[in-house]
């Protein structure tokens, strides 16, 4: 952590109430690259996580009463400094999480951006008024935000998945108390240390550190004086979240697992799918909810697409995060190595072939970028999240085949696909039951657009103009004895 050029950046205490709190033990972080602890940090618990919504609870009359104006002015000032300390966040996000150190950096500018987005969406944050069925009466809609809320977030977007949370939340007035993941708290820690320097009052923004999941969750989904809890996370624990913030019917977003399929018809541009494929498959080692899963390639540009991405995934060089040229990193740990592994393994057994990797990395914490063909649909790494920097291959002949697989899948999120007939990209985008598609595109994420899944990747949407209404209560005014 000395390679930060702002020590003050470099947070061990849970923030909660403006205030740095210790506890009486600690939590290792560890840089997966190495292995090496690079940081302890005051391992808080269920008490803690009671002062912290006691602390949004009473912050919340301040917060919301202010005018749109004044909260979007400290949120831009929160985005400017994210975005003035890029190269030490971006550092400290590398050291924790193991992505190369561009792409924390971009991780960065994305998470900073939903700051800047929801500053300005915060000042549109408008009602209606809709004819009364008499002339004796007025109905008025208007919007409040719906109170303090809670958040879990995982470990692949140490800063965007908090960032793309608490901006929403604070544009609409709403208070947040947020327990990130324990592999990667340092780059939530430092967006609070930014957020006090913006000017962002005590209690509005708390973090809450701790390796009692268990305790900590309890709290958050069921506390009576949170009104909405939101999780970034795997579908199996975000259904038992549900279930929990079920006893004090909370407003809950949730963006979960995907499996995401990736499609080349014979139309396309196969120079750009092996380049979407690239992004959308390696990014952050295969660790994000919207990476490609399973790419489906149409029999007749089969073995050119195939022979493409070989040649541009054998050009990944693997490492250390922090080194010159490194472009991709280790996987988060030994055990999600282990799980890819499996998956891999599996496959092979079944028939799978491997023209590329297929086997553990330098470290213990990497596995080879790796590309497997003959794959078929029913294959467990076909209906399994890999999470992992596999890709993969399976053919296919027609169009209604294709969406036929590619939809047979309890997830939802992301879809990718690479055509150029024009009537053909209407269909696969309509006839995906996906919540997003890239079509001729790989690298879908941004603060403009609305981030979320169908089926069992989760509801509600994140960013965009649609990202605001999760975190509003929609109140209708009825004014009535208007007659002379
Ligand atoms: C995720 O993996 O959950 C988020 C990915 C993204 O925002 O692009």
């Amino acid at each position: 952590m000395q390679q930060i050029k702002d020590q003050q950046l470099v947070k061990n205490f849970s923030y909660i109430n403006g205030s740095w709190h210790s506890s009486a033990s600690n939590i290792e972080v560890t840089n997966p690259a190495t292995g090496e602890i690079i940081a302890k940090v005051s391992n808080a618990g269920i008490e803690e996580t009671q002062l912290a919504v006691q602390a949004a609870k009473n912050a919340f009359k301040a917060w919301s009463a202010k005018s749109a104006n004044e909260r979007a002015k400290l949120m831009r000032n929160w985005f400017d400094l994210m975005m003035a300390h890029q190269d030490d966040l971006g550092r400290i996000l590398t050291l924790e999480q193991g992505k190369p150190l561009a792409e924390a950096k971009g991780e960065i500018a994305y998470g900073a951006a939903f700051l800047e987005w929801f500053s300005e969406e915060a000042k549109r944050v408008y009602g209606d008024t809709i004819p009364a069925p008499s002339q004796d009466k007025r109905i008025v809609v208007i919007k409040q935000p719906i109170g303090v809320v809670a958040a879990i977030t995982p470990w692949n977007f140490p800063n965007a998945m908090i960032a793309r949370k608490a901006a929403a939340a604070l544009a609409a007035g709403c208070t947040f108390v947020v327990r990130p993941a324990t592999q990667t708290p340092l780059s939530a820690l430092a967006m609070a240390e930014l957020a006090e320097r913006a000017g962002i009052p005590a209690g509005v923004f708390n973090v809450v550190v701790g390796d009692d999941a268990r305790g900590i969750g309890e709290v958050l989904t069921q506390h009576p004086d949170i009104a909405k809890f939101t999780f970034t996370g795997s579908t199996a624990v975000g259904k038992s979240l549900i279930s929990q913030c079920a006893t004090t019917v909370k407003k809950v977003s949730m963006e979960l697992g995907g499996n995401a399929p990736f499609i080349v018809f014979d139309d396309a541009d196969i120079d750009a799918a092996v380049a979407g494929a690239m992004v959308s498959k390696y990014r952050n080692a295969g660790q994000t909810c919207v990476c490609t899963n399973r790419i489906f390639v149409q029999s007749g540009v089969l073995a050119k697409f195939t022979e493409k991405f070989v040649t541009a995934v054998k050009a990944l060089q693997v490492g250390n995060g922090v080194d010159e040229g490194v472009t991709i990193g280790p996987m988060i740990s030994a055990s999600a190595v282990a799980d890819v592994a499996k998956l891999v393994d599996d496959s092979i057994a079944a028939g799978a072939k491997v023209v590329l990797g297929g086997k553990q990395g330098q470290g213990e914490n990497f596995y080879q970028p790796t590309i497997l063909t003959d794959v078929t649909n029913t294959m467990p790494i076909a209906f399994n999240e890999i999470f992992g920097p596999v890709s993969p291959i399976i053919a296919f002949d027609n169009e209604d085949e294709v969406l036929a697989m590619a939809n047979a899948t309890e997830f939802g999120l992301a879809a990718y696909f690479y055509a150029r007939d024009i009537g053909r990209i209407w269909r696969v985008a309509e006839g995906l039951e996906y919540g997003m598609v890239g079509i001729n595109e790989g690298l879908i994420s941004n603060a403009a657009a609305p981030f979320g899944g169908v089926k069992q990747s989760g509801n509600g949407r994140e960013g965009s103009k649609y990202g605001l209404d999760d975190y509003l209560e929609i109140k209708y005014l009825c004014m009535g004895g208007l007659d002379k």
